[in-house]
């Protein structure tokens, strides 16, 4: 193992092919700590978020992930980073021609396992954690919104990943629902995990503080434990 932090980024900039949308990003998450990733909207969040998962390539600056570095990846390694990673969107991403259990099923496949068995418990152990361990059998349509984020969430723990980041995982459901899902995500810097969400709900973040990273002109600042980031 290495000593390095989950995430380091020294003078990184966030690119769309030539057009940059952030520059000079310089920072730093360690294990077990939440982020909060703000700013309006085209501010650059997920787009952030995508070099952090290897989807939009490091243009230029160093980055790390998860003991990855973000200039060496390939599209035939970024797999081995993707393992590390839990992924969690606002439109849930679920496979609707099958069910809850086939969705599960078919991210341990992809990620490399084999053993019926093993996987048949994992899959009951994650959805047991996000509170439907009984809904398996289920198609994703039979689900309410917040119980397909669950199941959202459940695959991205699928494979105990120490970071977690997550492109506004509420934005979809009604406030009520909204606070039950935070509730289950804030579960996680608990267990350990680090998480970075990006997010537009302000009142989460007043009632449970963490780092804030803020996108705004091209820049990203980062707050360690603000009291308030209104
Ligand atoms: N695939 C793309 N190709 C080119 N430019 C893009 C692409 N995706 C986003 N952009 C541009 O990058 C900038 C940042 O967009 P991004 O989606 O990262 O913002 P955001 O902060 O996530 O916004 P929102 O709050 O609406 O989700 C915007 O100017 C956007 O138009
Ligand atoms: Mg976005």
């Amino acid at each position: 193992m290495t000593d390095l932090p989950l995430i380091l980024l020294e003078e990184v900039s966030v690119n769309h092919e030539e057009y940059v949308v952030l520059e000079h990003i310089s920072a730093q998450v360690n294990e077990g700590e939440l982020v909060y990733l703000i700013g309006k909207t085209g501010s650059g969040k997920s787009s952030l978020l995508r070099t952090l998962y290897g989807d939009l390539r490091l243009a230029s600056g160093k980055g790390n992930v998860c003991g990855y570095d973000l200039q060496a990846l390939k599209p035939q390694t970024v797999h081995k980073l993707r393992r590390k990673l839990g992924m969690v969107f606002q439109d849930f991403g679920l496979l609707l021609d099958r069910s809850v259990d086939a969705n599960l099923d078919f991210a341990l496949q992809a990620t490399g396992w084999k053993d019926n068995k093993a996987k048949r418990l994992r899959i009951e152990e994650v959805l047991t954690a996000v509170g439907l361990p009984h809904k398996g059998y289920k198609m994703p349509f039979e689900l309410s919104g917040g119980e397909q984020q669950r199941v959202a969430i459940a695959r991205a723990l699928l494979n105990d990943p120490p970071l977690l980041l997550a492109d506004e995982p509420t934005g979809n459901l009604d406030p009520e629902t909204t606070e039950e899902i935070l509730d289950l995500i804030h579960t996680l810097p608990n267990q350990g995990k680090t998480l970075v969400m990006a997010t537009h709900d302000w009142a989460s973040m007043d009632k449970r503080p963490g780092r804030v990273w803020k996108c705004e002109h091209g820049h990203m600042i980062d707050t360690p434990r603000p009291i308030s980031v209104r």
